[in-house]
Parts: structure tokens; C-alpha cells; sequence
């Protein structure tokens, strides 16, 4: 019921098309309930005509039963066509807003979200998840609506003509109940199963085609398509499990109707020999009759479907229920900084039996002052820029800039104070420009360069073909990893932050290329708080005071 209520809540702002198409859905139905009426005039105005009556009076009148029933059919057409393109005009905004809310929550989820699951999961939820339900809201559930009033309808108007004959054939309705409950139980499981296997090829596929260099080095090729052969093998046979079942479903469903057909027909033979049916109206009774198989054919296939659609929807919301950022939005927005941090008693672990990777942390950081930070591989280094950056809340203790608790402050006032060099450079495929400009809303031509000759990028850019509008490739492949590091060191430069944090910025520099950096930005340096994370002599020069980490603890 919580799903049908979301659905809903997705589904509100699309009211008046929704209204619009159920309307012209109906009418189409109700024009469809008059075919088996008009069946009825026809018979009766051509037995009429067989009469060996002077006169052509009653020919007219077959001419003007089948004149009514071409308008009736195009009336029926008309209707169709109009709700059919207003309703998945509908569903079809209803899944773009869906795709669009999905992506900024998505968005907006903490990193340790992405950390502790496959990404491939992630891409499922937007890929096939997302497709199964625009199918379902599109196909099935804008096709239920006129199925069970067109069922309703000749149901009722069967009754009208003889209640006996009615009777019978919905006896049946438990049956197909029967039916559709232990198809249900079959398919349900069978649904979350394949969803499962399928968001694990794409996993594979995922990881696989971006880890291919190291495929190609390390010559896995045969072991990786082997593996992703297999996964699809799975998705393969539970495919065709659930084949087997919607396949055998719609005969079944018709047989069971057909054979409620036979059933009324053998009491209306009766019914018209003794007089009590009129030929016409058997000949309106069957043709109601035809129109209600349909339907309920289709019940039991809907069924499965809407199973399938439910299975695709649990887990959308199960993501969208998944919290975003602590005070994302909310929160005081930090003015600008002079640069003065303070770590008090930080304690963090990253969970899943690790020690933690730090512990009562204690440093003090001056405005302007610039602090090296070395240590042992692991030692906790980068996730103390990470903690600054509220990428991650320490378990216990506090963080300060100049005074403030960053717990309290938003998001987007605290990362916009600080620059970052990852130590793991992330470059999107897009121009040298537009990767240098990534921080700062229309910097100018001379901004960006000279934030390009700070970070020593500039040469290497005015050599490429096409200088700072070539591109750059999928994160940067087209570049050598000291120039991607360099184009990441501009970037954080440009931003012009009271807090810089280079995470091994220089690692992949040339030491003359080093040199000339930590020259040129010795006065650029000056005028902020840096934490400079390195290994490297040359950068530990620089720094006013150094700081040594291990295992956690300051030592
Ligand atoms: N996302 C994560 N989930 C779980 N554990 C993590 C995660 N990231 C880092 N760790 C662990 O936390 C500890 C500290 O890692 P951190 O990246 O801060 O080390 P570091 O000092 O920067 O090391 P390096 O010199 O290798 O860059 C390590 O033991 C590491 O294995
Ligand atoms: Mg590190």
C-alpha cells in the first residue's frame, strides 16, 4: 500500500493530463460496450429484412445499424488514439522526474554509500529498474483501467439480458483468482532473482571495461569473458524460467475462458429453443462475452507484471530512503575564513572490523600557516582532509575553522572555502579549460592561465593541439599522469580557497617540474592554510612546521 501511495505522490503533478487521458479512456470504453449492443440492432434488422415483407424499409435500416457502427468504430479509434497519447505522455513525465529526483539523490548520498556496494547496483537503478516501472505505468497499469471497466460493464450488461446466463460466466472470476495467486508466488521471487543476476552483469561489464588496461597487462582477457559469460548464462535461464510462465499464462487463461464461452453457449442453446433468449439477444450476450475474455485473459499477465514492477519500485525507494549528506542544505552557512583549523579529540574508524584510522587526534593549524603532514602508507592522512572536507563525520570530537564547529555549518559554505589535489586525480572527459574552470563559476581566459603557469601546467597545454580546448579523454587518459596532476593542481588553485590541501599534489612531478612549483607558490602559498601531505624533501622545504601521523596518532 506505502508502494501505491508513493506512486501517488510521483504521479500528482501530472493530475490534470492523468484526468484528461482517464476520461477519453473511458469514453473509449464505453464506445467499445456499445459494439455488442449495436451486434444486437444488426441481427435484429437483418432477420427483419429476411422477412419476406414488401418494401425496402428494412434493408435501410441494416444500412443504417452498419453506418452507426463505422462511426462507432472510428469514434473508438479517435478516443484511442487521444488517451493513449495523453496517458504515456503522462507516464513518460512521471519516469523523467522520477530519473531526475533519482540522480540528485543519488547525488547527494555520502561517499561511504558508493563505498560499501557495487556501482554496477547503482546503474541498474537507473537503467533497469527505471525501465521495468515506465513499462509497468505505460503498458500495464494505463491498460488495466479500461480492461477492468470494459470487463465491468459487459459483466453488467450481460446480467441485464438474462442474469442466468451472466451467472455463469462469472463463476469463473475464482478461478482465474486461483490462477493469478500461484503464478504470483512463482513469479515474484523469480523477478527479484533475475533483477539480482542482472545488476551483477552490469557490474561486471561496469568494472571490467574500465579496468581494461589492467585486462590487457595482466592478458585475463579469456577469465573476464568467461565470467561475464556466466553471469549472462544466469540472467539467461532465469529469463527463460520467467518466459516459460507469461508464455503459458495467456493460453491458459484463455482456455479457461473459452471454456466458460462453451459453457454459456450450452446453456443458451437451451434458453433459445424454449424461447426464453431472443436470436439477437444471444448474438449482443456473445459478444460481450468475447469482450470480457480479453480482459481477463490479460488479468493474469498483468498480475506478473505488476509483481515485477513492485520488486523494481521497493528498491527505488529503498534508495531514495537512504539518507543524503548530514545538513546537506540546512545548517549556518560559513562566511568566509581566515584559515584557522582545529581538530579536538578526533576520533574516526571507517567501519567493518577496521581499527580506527584516527584516534583522539589533537592539531591545531594557524591562519596562513602552511603544515606538511607525512606518515607511513595508511597512516591517516588523506582521511583527515577527508574529515575537514566533511566527506566523512568523525565518531567523536570536533572540527573547527576559525572558531566553528564544522558539524553545524552547510555543505556547500564549507567546501567552497576549501581546494583540494586528490591524490587520486579525477578529470572528466571535457577540454583543459573546462577541467580547470571546474571550481569556480566563468573564470576568465587569463584566471584560468594563470592558474595553469602557478600549477606549472601552462607549457604543456600551449604544446597540446588544440592548447586548452583540446580534450582530455575518460578521466584524463590523453594526458601523462603528471600532466593530469597538474591540470587537478590549477584547478585547486583557480578556485582561489583560504584552505588549500595538496594530498601528494607533487607526486608525479618531475623534480625540476617541483622545484619550480614550490618556488613559484611559495608567496601564493603564503597567503592560506595549507596542509601539504607528502613524502617528498623538496615540498617538506616549504612548510613552516611538519607533522608526523602514524596509525592514527600524531607523534
Ligand atoms: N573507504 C575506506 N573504507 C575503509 N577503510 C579505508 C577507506 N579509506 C581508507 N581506509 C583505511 O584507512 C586507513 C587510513 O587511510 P588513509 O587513506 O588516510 O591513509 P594515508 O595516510 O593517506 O596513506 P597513503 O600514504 O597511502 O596515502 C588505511 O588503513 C586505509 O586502509
Ligand atoms: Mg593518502
Amino acid at each position: 500500500m506505502s508502494d501505491l501511495r508513493a506512486l501517488l505522490a510521483l504521479a500528482a503533478p501530472q493530475r490534470a493530463l492523468l484526468a484528461l487521458g482517464t476520461v477519453l479512456m473511458l469514453l473509449e470504453s464505453a464506445a467499445a460496450l456499445l459494439v455488442p449492443w449495436a451486434g444486437g440492432l444488426l441481427t435484429e434488422a437483418m432477420l427483419r429484412s429476411a422477412e419476406p415483407t414488401p418494401g425496402g424499409a428494412a434493408a435501410a435500416g441494416v444500412g443504417v445499424v452498419l453506418a452507426g457502427m463505422l462511426g462507432l468504430f472510428a469514434l473508438q479509434a479517435l478516443l484511442k488514439f487521444g488517451n493513449t497519447y495523453i496517458l504515456e505522455n503522462a507516464a513518460d513525465r512521471i519516469v523523467s522526474d522520477l530519473k531526475i529526483r533519482l540522480y540528485d539523490h543519488l547525488q547527494a548520498l555520502p561517499l561511504t554509500y558508493y563505498h560499501e556496494r557495487r556501482l554496477g547496483d547503482t546503474l541498474a537503478l537507473l537503467t533497469n529498474d527505471v525501465y521495468v516501472l515506465s513499462g509497468f505505468m505505460s503498458g500495464t497499469a494505463l491498460a488495466l483501467v479500461p480492461l477492468l471497466f470494459t470487463a465491468s460493464g459487459a459483466v453488467m450488461l450481460m446480467f441485464g439480458i438474462r442474469p442466468a446466463l451472466a451467472l455463469s460466466a462469472v463463476i469463473l472470476i475464482p478461478v482465474f483468482y486461483l490462477l493469478t495467486k500461484v503464478v504470483g508466488r512463482r513469479i515474484r521471487p523469480l523477478a527479484a532473482q533475475l533483477q539480482e543476476e542482472y545488476a551483477t552483469a552490469i557490474a561486471i561489464a561496469q568494472e571490467n571495461l574500465s579496468m581494461l588496461p589492467a585486462i590487457k597487462t595482466f592478458t585475463r582477457e579469456a577469465q573476464e569473458s568467461a565470467r561475464y559469460r556466466e553471469q549472462i548464462g544466469r540472467v539467461f535461464q532465469l529469463n527463460v524460467r520467467q518466459r516459460r510462465i507469461y508464455a503459458a499464462l495467456e493460453p491458459a487463461s484463455q482456455l479457461i475462458a473459452a471454456a466458460g464461452i462453451v459453457l454459456v453457449l450450452a446453456l443458451a442453446s437451451s434458453d433459445l429453443g424454449e424461447g426464453r433468449l431472443l436470436p439477437s439477444q444471444l448474438v449482443s450476450f456473445l459478444l460481450y462475452a468475447a469482450l470480457l475474455t480479453r480482459p481477463v485473459a490479460g488479468l493474469a499477465d498483468v498480475y506478473g507484471r505488476t509483481q515485477m514492477a513492485r520488486g523494481a519500485f521497493a528498491r527505488l525507494q529503498q534508495a531514495m530512503e537512504e539518507p543524503p549528506e548530514a545538513a546537506g542544505h540546512a545548517g549556518i552557512a560559513l562566511a568566509a575564513v581566515r584559515g584557522e583549523i582545529e581538530f579536538r579529540a578526533v576520533h574516526f574508524g571507517y567501519g567493518g572490523g577496521r581499527p580506527p584510522a584516527l584516534e583522539q587526534l589533537d592539531l591545531h593549524i594557524a591562519a596562513g600557516e602552511t603544515i606538511a603532514i607525512v606518515g607511513p602508507n595508511g597512516a591517516g592522512k588523506s582521511t583527515l582532509g577527508h574529515l575537514l572536507l566533511r566527506l566523512h563525520l568523525p565518531s567523536a570530537g570536533q572540527i573547527l575553522i576559525d572558531g566553528v564547529d564544522i558539524a553545524g555549518v552547510s555543505l556547500a559554505s564549507l567546501r567552497r572555502q576549501i581546494g583540494v589535489v586528490p591524490q587520486h586525480v579525477l578529470l572528466f572527459n571535457a577540454s583543459v579549460r573546462d577541467n580547470i574552470a571546474y571550481g569556480r563559476p566563468d573564470p576568465s581566459q587569463a584566471e584560468i592561465e594563470s592558474a595553469a603557469v602557478a600549477a606549472r601546467a601552462h607549457d604543456f597545454i600551449t604544446a597540446l593541439p588544440q592548447g586548452y580546448d583540446t580534450l582530455i579523454g575518460d578521466r584524463g587518459v590523453k594526458l601523462s599522469g603528471g600532466q593530469q596532476q597538474r591540470l587537478s593542481l590549477a584547478r585547486a588553485l583557480l578556485k582561489d580557497p583560504a584552505i588549500l590541501i595538496l594530498d601528494e599534489a607533487t607526486a608525479m612531478f618531475d623534480p625540476a617540474g617541483e622545484a619550480e612549483f614550490l618556488h613559484a607558490c611559495r608567496d601564493a602559498l603564503r597567503r592560506r592554510t595549507v596542509l601539504l601531505i607528502t613524502h617528498r624533501p623538496a615540498s617538506l622545504a616549504v612548510a613552516d612546521r611538519v607533522v608526523r601521523l602514524d596509525q592514527g596518532r600524531i607523534i
